[in-house]
C-alpha cells in the first residue's frame, strides 16, 4: 500500500494550486493553474464555477504526471479557498449565474441596510456586514435579479463547489461559513435571523463541520476521472484560516501577516474577540475551539503589481530593486518621498468604505519611480499598522508576526514592515503553499493520522527586527499618512 499521501488543494482568486503531501509534513510535488477574473461592471468581480472546477482537474492531472507512485498513495483530500464568494445552485445543482466574488462591492447599499435594521447581529456573527460578504450579495440577487434569486436550492463557498464536484455532497466548514455572515460564531452554527434578514431559510445552507473533520468520500464519478480510489475528503477552511495551519499558526497569541491581492493581519485567539465599530473580523478557525481575529485589507500586494505596470517597469522585482538602491532601507527617508493611500480598491478594516479610493500625495517635477514605489510598500504597511491597531482594540494579542503570500519574497518589503508595526517580522521557508499545506494537513486529521502537523511550524528563512532608528521618522510619517483619510473619504461623499 505504501504511505498515505494527503492531496492539498487551494482554490485563490488568481491561482488554483495542488500538493501532495506525506504524512512527515514534505510537499512532494506541486501544480499552479492560473485563473482569471472577470468584471462586468465597475465594483463587479465574478468567476466562473466551471472555471475552478476545470483548474482544479487541469492542477491534478499535472500531480499524477509529475509524482504517479505518490498520487496513487493519496488517501485524503483537504481543500481551502477564497473566502466570502456567492456560488449559487438551482435544485439540481446547477450553478445558476457567475460566481460574485470576495472583491466585488456591488452590495454596499444591502450591507448598510443590514448594517442599520439588525445593528445586533454582528455580536453574533462576528463582523459587520460589509459588501465584500457573503450575505448582503443574496440581498443584492433578490433585488436586482429576482429571477435567479428565487431558483437558489442553495448558497455555497468557492471551495465548497469543489468539493461537491468531488463528492456530490453540499457541506462547507465552520471556518468558510463564519465569511458569509450567516454563521453565530460562538455555536459555530448557522445564525437564522441573519439568514432571515436576507431572504434565506436554513434549508438553502449546507451541512456544516469542522475544518478539520471529515466531510465524505470522493464520488464514485469523480475517483475514476481523476484516476484516485475513493479518499476522503474533509472540511478544510477558508484560505487565511487553512494557511494558518499550513504554518502552524493553531495557539491563541500567534499571528501573522498575508501580502497576496488582499492584506490582513491575523491573530489566533480561544474565544470570540471581535470589534465590529472597527470593522474587525473574529471567525471561526479551520480547528475546533479556535477563532482569530482578522484586519482585513482589499488591496496588498496588488498595489505594488499596479505602480509596476504604471511606472512601465518589466516586473515588481525590477521595481523592488530600484526601491532599494535609491531608498536604503536603513536610511531615514527623505521628506520629498510622497505618501500613498493603499486603497484602490476600497477598505474593510478599519474603514469599511468600498467606495474610498487610493490617491499619491505629495508629488513634485522631481518625484522618482522609485520613490512612487517606496511610498506604495509603505502605504501598504500603514494600511497594515491601521488594521493591527484595530485587531488589538478587539483584545487580540499581536505579537511577533509571520509573514507570508507574495509579498513575503521582499527582505525590504518585510523589514519596512517590522519597522512600521514595531514587531519582529519573520518570512518563512516554503509560505507561499500554506494555504495547501494547511489544507493537506487537515485531510490528514481527517483520515486520523499526522496530529501534530497542524502544530508544526515552516523553518524560518530570515527575522527582520524593527530599526529603532528609523521609529520616529515613520511616526511622523504615519501621523500625515493618517490625516490624508478625511480628504479621501470627502471625494466619494
Ligand atoms: C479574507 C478575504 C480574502 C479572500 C481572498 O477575509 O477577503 O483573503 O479570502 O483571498
Amino acid at each position: 500500500m505504501g504511505n498515505p499521501i494527503s492531496l492539498g488543494i487551494d482554490l485563490g482568486t488568481s491561482e488554483l494550486k495542488a500538493i501532495l503531501l506525506d504524512e512527515s509534513g514534505t510537499v512532494l510535488t506541486h501544480a499552479g493553474v492560473r485563473l482569471s477574473i472577470s468584471r462586468p461592471q465597475a465594483g463587479w468581480s465574478e468567476q466562473n464555477p466551471e472555471d475552478w472546477w476545470q483548474a482544479c482537474l487541469t492542477a491534478l492531472h499535472q500531480l499524477r504526471q509529475q509524482q504517479p507512485d505518490a498520487y496513487a498513495r493519496v488517501r485524503c483530500i483537504g481543500l481551502s479557498g477564497q473566502m466570502h464568494g456567492a456560488v449559487l445552485l438551482s435544485h439540481g445543482d446547477q450553478v445558476l449565474r457567475p460566481a460574485i466574488l470576495w472583491d466585488d462591492s456591488r452590495a454596499m447599499a444591502q450591507a448598510q441596510l443590514l448594517c442599520h435594521e439588525h445593528p445586533g447581529f454582528a455580536d453574533f456573527t462576528g463582523s459587520l456586514p460589509m459588501a465584500g460578504l457573503t450575505a448582503p450579495k443574496l440581498l443584492w440577487l433578490r433585488e436586482h435579479e429576482p429571477q435567479i434569486f428565487n431558483q437558489i436550492s442553495c448558497v455555497l463557498s468557492p471551495k465548497d463547489y469543489l468539493r461537491l464536484r468531488l463528492t456530490g455532497e453540499r457541506i462547507s466548514d465552520v471556518s468558510d461559513a463564519a465569511g458569509t455572515l450567516w454563521l453565530d460564531v460562538r455555536k459555530r452554527d448557522w445564525f437564522e435571523p441573519m439568514l432571515q434578514a436576507t431572504g434565506l431559510e436554513l434549508k438553502q445552507m449546507p451541512r456544516l463541520v469542522e475544518g478539520s473533520a471529515a466531510s465524505a468520500d470522493l464520488s464514485a464519478s469523480a475517483a475514476s476521472l481523476l484516476a484516485l480510489q475513493q479518499p476522503v475528503v474533509v472540511a478544510g477552511g477558508g484560505d487565511n484560516p487553512v494557511s494558518a495551519v499550513g504554518i502552524g499558526a493553531i495557539e491563541a497569541g500567534q499571528a501573522f501577516v498575508t501580502l497576496g491581492t488582499s492584506a490582513a493581519i491575523v491573530a489566533i485567539t480561544d474565544r470570540v474577540a471581535g470589534n465590529p465599530a472597527s470593522a474587525v473580523h473574529s471567525f471561526c478557525h479551520a480547528l475546533p475551539q479556535r477563532w482569530y481575529t482578522m484586519g482585513a485589507m482589499l488591496a496588498g500586494a496588488s498595489c505594488l503589481r499596479w505602480v509596476t505596470h504604471l511606472l512601465g517597469q518589466i516586473n515588481e522585482q525590477a521595481l523592488l530593486q530600484l526601491v532599494q538602491e535609491r531608498v536604503p532601507i536603513e536610511q531615514p527617508v527623505p521628506a520629498a518621498i510622497p505618501l500613498f493611500l493603499p486603497y484602490l480598491a476600497g477598505e474593510r478594516t478599519p474603514h469599511n468604505d468600498p467606495l474610498l479610493r487610493g490617491g499619491f500625495m505629495n508629488l513634485a517635477h522631481d518625484t522618482t519611480p522609485a520613490m512612487l514605489g517606496y511610498a506604495v510598500l509603505e502605504g501598504v504597511g500603514f494600511g497594515l499598522l491601521d488594521a493591527m491597531r484595530a485587531v488589538q482594540s478587539a483584545g487580540a494579542v499581536v505579537g511577533q508576526c509571520s509573514l507570508v503570500g507574495g509579498g513575503a519574497r521582499s527582505n525590504y518589503w518585510a523589514q519596512l514592515l517590522s519597522n512600521i508595526l514595531d514587531r519582529e517580522i519573520c518570512t518563512l521557508s516554503g509560505s507561499e503553499l500554506s494555504a495547501c499545506i494547511g489544507a493537506a494537513k487537515l485531510g490528514f486529521l481527517a483520515y486520523g493520522r499526522g496530529n501534530d502537523l497542524p502544530g508544526r511550524g515552516m523553518p524560518v528563512k530570515e527575522r527582520f527586527v524593527p530599526a529603532v532608528a528609523q521609529q520616529e521618522m515613520l511616526q511622523a510619517r504615519y501621523q500625515k499618512f493618517r490625516g490624508l483619510f478625511a480628504a479621501a473619504q470627502a471625494l466619494h461623499d
